[in-house]
């Protein structure tokens, strides 16, 4: 099996969307934007977004498996927001949501000083992967999201990327089920991700 993780370009538009809307239809609970919204965008507005918002992708052999964003907050010039983390559930349970999100915090760095993330109480497998890798709860949004008729609670988190304790703990758990059988490559100056995994699944949770 072979894994690689890079930014996604234009030409990724159509895996792009697919994997986006199977995200939103599975779990319309965990994402701000809904599937009829993103349905209804044609192939050259995600182009767009693509080529105007850094977009990371991982694949497993050669296939798109997940996908992970940054927006940079134009109200503010020093913030920027982790979006649109999603791994496909075969994939899941790999290192691969910690590996997105690593690269997404990576390609922060040189644009924004801190990184923020939103997710709902409701899902732990979210909360616990942004703690792993330094994010700090600073705020609980009572009814933060309304999906449907139903109002979900939102935990606000924030990355502080000037502060060395942040770098050391992603590169410690970027994949964590690599250990000495494996090995990551974060290449900072094309935010590019190289991973090569030779060790079994991981046991399931
Ligand atoms: C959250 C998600 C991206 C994790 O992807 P993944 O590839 O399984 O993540 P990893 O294998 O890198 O696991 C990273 C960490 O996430 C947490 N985690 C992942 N799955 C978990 C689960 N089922 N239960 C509890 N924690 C879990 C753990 O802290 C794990 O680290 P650990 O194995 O060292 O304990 C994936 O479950 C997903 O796509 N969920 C649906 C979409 C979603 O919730 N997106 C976030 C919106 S805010």
């Amino acid at each position: 099996m072979s894994l690689a993780l890079r930014l996604l370009e234009p030409t990724d538009a159509p895996a792009f969307h697919g994997l986006r809307l199977e995200g939103l239809l599975n779990h319309p609970d965990w994402f701000r934007a809904t599937y009829d919204e993103e349905a209804a965008q044609s192939w050259s507005e995600v182009a767009r977004r693509l080529r105007e918002q850094a977009v990371f992708g991982a694949f497993v052999d050669g296939e798109l498996c997940g996908i992970a964003g940054f927006a940079r907050l134009t109200q503010t010039k020093n913030k920027g927001e982790l979006w649109g983390v999603y791994v496909r559930p075969g994939a899941r349970g790999e290192g691969l949501g910690s590996a997105l999100v690593a690269a997404v915090i990576e390609h922060a760095r040189d644009h924004v000083a801190q990184l923020c993330a939103t997710v709902a109480v409701t899902n732990p497998p979210a909360r616990r992967l942004y703690r792993k890798l330094g994010f700090e709860p600073y705020g609980l949004e009572p009814r933060g999201l309304k999906v449907g008729e139903r109002y979900l609670d939102q935990e606000h988190l924030v990355l502080l990327l000037d502060a060395d304790a942040g770098r050391a703990r992603i590169d410690e758990a970027a994949w964590p089920g690599l250990g000495s059988t494996g090995a990551l490559a974060l290449c900072h100056d094309r935010v590019q991700v190289e991973v090569r995994r030779r060790s079994g699944k991981k046991a399931g949770r």
